[in-house]
């Protein structure tokens, strides 16, 4: 099945699940939306970010996808429900599985979720988790500042170290083995995270457990794609191109440009 499959993020953030798409499904062909022009979205309301994400995926559709992919964990949080009501593809958001895997992953049931402000307001981990095993405890923080501090390429040092101390603290005092990034830019935090929660706790990618969802729902619905031809991957942006062909750079380690700009508000 050749067409593509649509994939929209508040900005770079995305391309962490773009990167996993590489890894996991390399034949199927992409078409990515980044609302540059309207990051960040962690700290806006659900309505807003409601009416962002439809005009997003409106875009996209225009596309023919063949299947859709929050790539945004508060777009994820907060509109999925409208977005299943309007589009008729199948829309693969990333709580569901980021939320099956710290509980497959997890052994005491301590679970920490860490995500923006939106995000950590919604309760989406926590209500997704609370269906599937009621047992389980659930702990959260919103870390705003990670997501400024990913954008502008400061992964490693004291500064970053000691945000990361300071945000993780609260959930260290609890008996957390596991912990959820539930934000796109948090995964390329993984190792300072890793080293200040310590050996014992697990951290959950969203990223891999959503596009091991979108295999299994393009294998169930047989629409993967298995042409010989190489696929083709499409960027487009809500403000000019710059920044995000840079930073994206960093997100996917290779080169993303031509990245076309689009006037989302029209949507
Ligand atoms: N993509 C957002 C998320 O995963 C992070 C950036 C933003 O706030 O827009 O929640």
């Amino acid at each position: 099945m050749k067409k593509p499959i649509g994939i929209f993020d508040s900005g770079v953030g995305g391309l962490t699940v773009v990167k996993e798409i590489f890894r996991q499904l390399p034949s199927e062909n992409i078409v990515y939306f980044g609302d540059t022009a309207r990051v960040p979205y962690g700290i806006k309301s659900d309505k807003l970010v409601t009416k962002f994400s439809l005009q997003n995926t409106r875009f996209l559709s225009t596309f023919d996808i063949k299947l859709l992919v929050v790539a945004c964990n508060t777009a994820s949080a907060v509109s999925l429900d409208a977005l299943r009501q309007k589009f008729s593809f199948p829309i693969i958001g990333v709580i569901e599985p980021g939320a099956r895997a710290a509980l497959r992953g997890s052994k005491n049931k301590g679970i920490g979720i860490i995500g923006t402000e939106a995000t950590i307001a919604s309760v989406s981990y926590e209500k997704f988790i609370a269906e599937i095993d009621p047992s389980a405890r659930t702990f959260s923080q919103a870390c705003p500042l990670f997501v400024p501090l990913v954008e502008e390429g400061w992964l490693q040092g004291e500064i970053t170290s000691a945000v990361v101390k300071k945000y993780l603290e609260p959930l260290k005092r609890q008996s957390v083995d596991t912990l959820i990034l539930g934000c796109t830019h948090y995964p390329l935090l993984k190792s300072l995270l890793e080293r200040e929660m310590g050996k014992g706790v697990t951290l959950i990618d969203s990223a891999e457990e959503v596009v091991a969802k979108v295999g299994e729902v393009l294998g169930d619905k047989r629409l993967r794609r298995s042409g010989e031809e190489s696929p083709f991957r499409r960027y487009y942006v809500s403000d000019i191109p710059t920044r995000f062909v840079r930073i994206g750079r960093r997100f996917l380690g290779e080169d993303i440009s031509p990245v076309e700009q689009v006037e989302i508000e029209k949507y």
